[in-house]
């Protein structure tokens, strides 16, 4: 019988994740089926228990439920306890190991497939909710020269700034802080693009050459990539890569290789 895992989310029915799975699995020749999972929001647990009953080896778990998998896990990798939040499961007897690949996936994309080295880099990170969070640790590790992050609450973004401080040149503020000031890699980390809302940011954050990455994505710009559009930044991406490569990562996490994304990342932008 094939090994089962799957993703717990709620919503779920639109997840990308068991075709990226699906297409992972067919190209490194393991057998197995990944399914989604609509988990209750006052279950979850219930859900997960159900699914290791059930002979499940492993979950991805996305929107609302990554602090919850944090604190079912029994054991926890050093970058999930950094990041606060668990969005890969790995079920082994006993034990529920709880991992985070949101960070390593934004970091691979951003390096390797859009080839944006982040040494020496002004990073701007925009957001300073779970998704900032989880990638404050990869893209500090990548030795940028600052990394500032800018909320709409201020004082959210200086306590998540305070709480990385060992970890590289962090430090965070308002919008308004930004006025004047150049980065060559701005992403956006905040959930605004859901409702089709901007953060607001002033003009001239964007240096020449500068990167605009939106963890979001759609078909199309994303309110955040249309200004930045407009506002002169030289390369725009979605976080259709972040996706992709957050999942390499946990294959790799439960399997032991590690599939290639661009024939998948070809897949779903042509879809
Ligand atoms: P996630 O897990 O997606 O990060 P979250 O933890 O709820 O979700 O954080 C959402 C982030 O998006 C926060 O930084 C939030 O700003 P506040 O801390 O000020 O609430 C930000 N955000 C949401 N909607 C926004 C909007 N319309 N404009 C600017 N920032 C927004």
């Amino acid at each position: 019988m094939s090994d089962r895992y799957c993703v717990f989310g709620n919503p779920i029915g639109h997840s990308k994740s068991p075709a990226i799975h699906a297409a992972f699995a067919a190209q490194t020749g393991q057998d197995l089926r990944y399914e989604a999972i609509l988990a209750p929001p006052e279950d979850f647990a219930g859900a997960v228990y159900r699914f290791v009953d059930a002979g499940g080896r492993g979950a991805n778990v996305t929107v609302p439920f990554k602090e919850e998998a944090y604190r079912l896990s029994t054991q926890r990798t050093s970058r999930a306890e950094l990041a606060g939040a668990v969005n890969t499961l790995l079920f082994d007897n006993a034990r529920i190991l709880g991992d985070n690949t949101d960070g390593a996936g934004l970091a691979r994309d951003l390096t390797v497939n859009l080839v944006c080295p982040l040494a020496g880099k002004r990073i701007l990170l925009l957001g300073a909710g779970g998704a900032a969070r989880g990638a404050l640790g990869p893209l500090l590790d990548g030795g940028p020269a600052a990394l500032l992050i800018a909320n709409r609450t201020p004082a959210k973004a200086q306590a998540l700034a305070a709480q990385f401080a060992a970890y590289g040149p962090v430090s965070g503020g308002s919008y308004a802080d930004l006025a004047k000031q150049r980065f060559d890699l701005v992403i956006n980390a905040t959930s605004a693009s859901l409702a089709g809302e901007l953060p607001s940011l002033p003009s001239g954050v964007f240096a020449a050459g500068s990167l605009a990455y939106d963890m979001m994505y759609g078909r199309g710009d994303t309110p955040f990539l249309a200004f930045a559009r407009r506002q002169g930044a030289a390369r725009l991406a979605d976080g259709l890569g972040m996706l992709v490569e957050q999942a390499a990562e946990a294959f790799f996490v439960w399997r032991g290789i590690r599939p290639l994304s661009g024939p998948v990342m070809s897949l779903l932008r042509g879809a």
